[in-house]
């Protein structure tokens, strides 16, 4: 029976109470920086392909000038308005039910926006510290400017920086999942007879954005890259 799965409308929670607007603003810049992490993570595969061919990508992206601080400023732009809808949407739900439910409805939304409010600040401050570590240098990590492969080879090969990567990367695999679910949920996109393929496209894509970024610090520690560098 059908109705059984189908949350009642009284059982849907606060996230999707909110102002449609403010939602959609949420979806389509995370949809934008989902194309950003996923496109990245497909840039920095090349590095199986040697040090050449990453540094050569590399420096074709910085001498784009103009159209890289295009990418850049579309791309603040979408942490920024992504992060503000997301709080304001967070607090008023907060607002609207300040008492927590005794029993926490189980729905893959409800689940989504916790897992989200938690995994955001923490990509955050990841992206933060990355953007020190391999783009300005100031991470007080090995760095040279344009040595990419060397850049990540030397810092991956500190377990511990090697072992912060992973634990981001794992929870942008989380937060792209639930996003990209929540999204489709937003735009009205998960029509009951898609929904459970569209649950696991949404799984698929967050397990191997995780994964092809994961393959990076495994393969430094397990030397498979890095040969020739000191
Ligand atoms: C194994 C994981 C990763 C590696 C090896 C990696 C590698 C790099 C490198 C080498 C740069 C500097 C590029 C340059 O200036 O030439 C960079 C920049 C950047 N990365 Fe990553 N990255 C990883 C994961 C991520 C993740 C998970 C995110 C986002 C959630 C991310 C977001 C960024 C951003 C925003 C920049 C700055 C881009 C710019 O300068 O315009 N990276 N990354």
């Amino acid at each position: 029976m059908r109705a059984a799965i189908v949350a009642k409308p009284e059982e849907r929670i606060a996230f999707y109470e909110a102002p449609a607007g403010k939602k959609v603003i949420v979806a389509v810049t995370g949809l934008v920086l989902i194309g950003y992490v996923v496109a990245h993570m497909l840039g920095n595969l090349q590095i199986f392909l040697g040090r050449e061919r990453i540094n050569a990508y590399a420096e074709l992206l910085h001498r784009s000038g103009p159209l890289l601080w295009a990418a850049r400023l579309v791309l603040l732009l979408a942490v920024a308005l992504h992060i503000v809808f997301t709080l304001q949407l967070w607090w008023s739900k907060r607002r609207a039910r300040p008492v927590r439910y005794v029993k926490k409805v189980d729905v893959p939304a409800a689940y989504a926006a916790r897992t989200m409010i938690l995994t955001g600040p923490l990509i955050a401050a990841f992206v933060i510290f990355h953007v020190l570590h391999l783009t300005t240098g100031q991470a007080g990590l090995p760095f040279e400017p344009l040595d990419v492969y060397d850049n990540v080879v030397r810092g991956f090969r500190i377990w511990y920086v090697s072992l912060a990567y992973m634990v981001a990367v794992s929870l942008v695999g989380v937060h792209v999942w639930h996003g990209l679910w929540s999204m489709l949920h937003t735009l009205g996109l998960d029509d009951e007879r898609y929904r459970p393929a569209l649950e696991r496209i949404s799984h698929a894509v967050g397990v191997l954005t995780a994964l092809g970024y994961l393959s990076i610090p495994v393969a430094v520690l397990t030397g498979l890259i890095g040969g020739g560098v000191e």
